[in-house]
């Protein structure tokens, strides 16, 4: 595996193997890599000739300063990690690189940006824009690997990819979980002793929540998982939404003929977490 730290050698590689007629898999990241992680380059690497891993800690996409500072950063793992899982390249820049002047692109994210996660962490989606419009325009992937762990994101990439008129397939991959059901997230460590024992029943309500479909409405359900967080001390829920995935639009009625994704995020202790199910 080659280790790329600038834009121009990594692209006049790129440009090199693309005449070969080979095709290229980008799997985007912000390094501290798990399992989940390790899946998407995983799938990067049997659809692709080369795979290209970016681990990039982008400060543009936190809006609050001490979440950037506390971000784990292990990049000499990370490397060892996709060298084993037979990465071609990896991206590891600079702020300076992917920042070389204050990126003042603002994104028409069509509302998608201004729901859940994007109502509580404010120009967060944007920032993901800026880093992966920048990532798409250098490396023009065949294939981008986004996990569905981070759904909304995943919706607005497709989105971006719209604006954007770039030829690159999206290739949604399953949140890898724990085998306890937590989903796995580099958040995970952050959580203490007696956190993480608690922090199952996200992914155990979500459930439960989707098999009483045959009986309550959306809403009650929305209701009865507010309700079972609450009899819960140590969490703090944020919110609850059942949703379409194109526009996330929220599904008022079962009959509704959308894929139905039911999202959440809550607080335990310090730490937020987010998950989510398909309702279908
Ligand atoms: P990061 O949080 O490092 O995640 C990189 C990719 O790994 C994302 O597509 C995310 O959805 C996926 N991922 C994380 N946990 C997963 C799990 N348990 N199962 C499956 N996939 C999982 O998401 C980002 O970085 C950044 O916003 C980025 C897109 C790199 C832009 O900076």
């Amino acid at each position: 595996m080659i280790v790329y730290r600038t834009k121009t050698d990594l692209s006049g590689q790129l440009l090199s193997l693309k005449n070969e007629g080979k095709t290229i898999g980008l799997v985007p990241t912000m390094g501290a890599l798990h399992d989940g992680h390790a899946s998407l380059v995983e799938k990067a690497t049997a659809e692709n000739d080369i795979v290209v891993a970016s681990i990039f800690v982008n400060p543009t996409q936190f809006n609050d300063p001490s979440d950037l500072d506390k971000y784990p950063r292990t990049l000499d793992r990370d490397l060892e990690l996709l060298r084993r899982l037979k990465a071609d390249f990896a991206f590891v820049p600079s702020v300076k690189e992917m920042y070389p002047r204050p990126d003042e692109r603002t994104f028409d994210l069509g509302g998608l940006d201004r729901v859940m996660e994007g109502l509580h962490r404010k120009g967060h989606f944007n920032g993901v824009a800026q880093i992966v419009s920048k990532l798409f325009l250098l490396i023009r992937p065949h294939r981008a690997y986004f996990g569905q762990k981070d759904f909304q994101q995943l919706v607005i990439i497709r989105r971006l990819v719209d604006i954007l008129k770039l030829d690159i397939c999206i290739v949604p991959c399953p949140i890898i979980r724990e085998s306890d059901g937590l989903a796995l997230s580099s958040r995970n460590v952050r959580l203490s002793k007696e956190e993480r024992k608690l922090a199952p029943f996200i992914y155990e309500t979500l459930l439960q929540a989707r098999s009483k479909m045959a009986d309550l409405t959306p809403a009650q359900v929305k209701e009865w998982v507010t309700f079972q967080f609450e009899g819960q001390p140590a969490f703090q829920l944020e919110y609850i939404e059942i949703v379409e995935d194109k526009w996330l639009k929220p599904v008022d009625d079962w009959g509704e003929e959308v894929n139905k994704v039911a999202c959440i995020a809550v607080h335990l202790g310090d730490v937020r977490l987010i998950d989510n199910l398909n309702f279908d």
